[in-house]
């Protein structure tokens, strides 16, 4: 049993190591489906219990990410019919899947922390038992693999979080709590789609054209990718957003409002329809050569708008090139001219979140100062749903955002 401290307030930080009973968290109900601002309400909750293998974090500040717009809005998933329909027993949702804090008690045979630590957390949970995982496959593939916060309940909008152990990373000492929140699960996702997909990882000059540049995804592949030595190129709409990309390392940009043929190709029998398309598609890769002063193509293209961009995307790619996808946020029916993909020897990689080994080495970089988590606002814990909204909306500012929990300013480094 864990010590709990009767009489602790819901909302104090209790001594390290002492439980609340109860704990303040902004929840999801089903019957509050809807936008973000409507969705979340913070509510009193039992705290819960770090069984074998787990740990339960003090959260100082979590971060915000697009996958909690769709928990609010129950679509495509409905998170918590799925995880009853699976035996859960909580009829709600607590979100989060970005966490920094203190490691405040462990489960049976946790080795790799201890109370006290200071973390920061990632999102990938997966079976232990899992045959998949048992025979050593790269875990984040497993049948059994889930995004925490999201998929798992117990995410990051409370006071404390449940997380299996090996999701804990050291918090860089350097960073606030606010920022330390900002980058995982958008930092190692990009890691994983530019530095996983051998033999297409970034090198040395390879133009890599990144989608949605100023956002939380692309602020961090743009670093990343410069990092490794790749020549980066944003596109994004608007001129405010690329000049953010160009600090960030991108050598140029693209306004994506300077087009018209997004969405899904047209049949190619239609000679009109096709031809007008193709324009367009040729219009925006001659975009590429303007920015790079020379007619070379991207050996990756960093994608996650989805149905909008891929048709444009894989024409764009170079020959022997990737396409990377790990989201579909303007929707899922992309279509594809496979003349590309054959003739031209292209491939398609689907991407999903990372392992242990690439979260460790992504937060390397963010230790490093290689790579910066681009914390552009923080919200009080009551706002978690307006952050939302905004990103709902597309009206959050670039980069990632932020939610207080424990910590109490943007600065704070430390507990104190
Ligand atoms: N599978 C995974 O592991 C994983 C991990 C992280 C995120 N995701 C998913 O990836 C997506 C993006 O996440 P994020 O955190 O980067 O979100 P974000 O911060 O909102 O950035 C997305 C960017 O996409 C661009 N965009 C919006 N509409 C577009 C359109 N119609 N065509 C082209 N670009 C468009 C916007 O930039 P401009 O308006 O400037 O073009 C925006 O900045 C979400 O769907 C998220 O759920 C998946």
């Amino acid at each position: 049993m864990l010590d709990r401290l009767e009489g602790t307030k819901v909302g104090e930080m209790p001594p390290l190591g002492i439980v609340p009973e109860r704990m303040l968290a902004q929840v999801i109900r089903p019957e509050r489906y809807g936008e973000p601002t409507s969705a979340f309400a913070v509510e009193e909750i039992e705290t819960p219990q770090p069984g074998p293998g787990e740990a339960l974090v003090y959260v100082m500040a979590a971060g915000v990410n697009y996958n909690n717009v769709w928990s609010s809005l129950g679509k495509p998933v409905d998170v918590v019919a799925a995880r009853m329909k699976a035996g859960a027993k909580e009829p709600f949702h607590i979100g989060g899947s970005d966490a920094s804090g203190i490691v405040w008690a462990v489960g049976e045979g946790v080795t790799n922390v201890k109370v006290g630590d200071e973390v920061v957390v990632h999102c990938g949970v997966w079976d232990p038992a899992d045959p998949w995982v048992k025979a050593g496959k790269d875990p984040i593939i497993a049948p059994s693999n889930r995004i925490w916060g999201y998929e798992t309940n117990w995410g990051s909008f409370a006071q404390y979080t449940r997380v299996q152990a090996h999701q804990c990373l050291p918090k860089p000492p350097d960073l606030p709590w606010a920022s330390a929140a900002a980058y995982m699960l958008v930092g190692a996702t990009a890691y994983r789609m530019l530095c996983g997909w051998a033999p297409h990882t970034v090198e040395k000059d390879d133009v890599v054209l990144i989608w949605g540049g100023s956002g939380g995804l692309g602020s961090q592949a743009i670093q990343i990718a410069k990092a490794k030595g790749g020549i980066p190129i944003a596109v994004v709409s608007g001129e405010e957003k690329g000049e953010y990309c160009k600090k960030l390392g991108a050598v140029g940009y693209i306004d994506r409002r300077n087009f018209d043929h997004w969405g899904a190709m047209p049949d190619w029998r239609d000679n009109d329809a096709y031809g007008k398309w193709l324009s367009g598609v040729r219009a925006f890769g001659k975009a590429i050569w303007d920015v790079l002063g020379e007619r070379r193509s991207p050996r990756i293209v960093f994608e996650h708008p989805g149905e909008s961009t891929i048709p444009t995307s894989i024409v764009v790619v170079d020959n022997g090139g990737m396409v990377v996808v790990c989201a579909g946020t303007t929707g899922y029916l992309a279509s594809v001219d496979l003349r590309y993909l054959w003739m031209r020897q292209k491939r398609l990689q689907g991407s999903h979140f990372a392992n242990d080994e690439q979260c460790a080495a992504f937060n390397q970089m963010i230790a490093a100062g290689q790579v910066d988590p681009c914390l552009s606002r923080v919200f009080a814990f009551e706002d978690v749903g307006t952050a939302h909204q905004l990103m709902y909306e597309n009206k959050h500012p670039s980069g990632n955002m932020a939610i207080l929990v424990g910590a109490r300013d943007a600065e704070q480094k430390t507990v104190d």
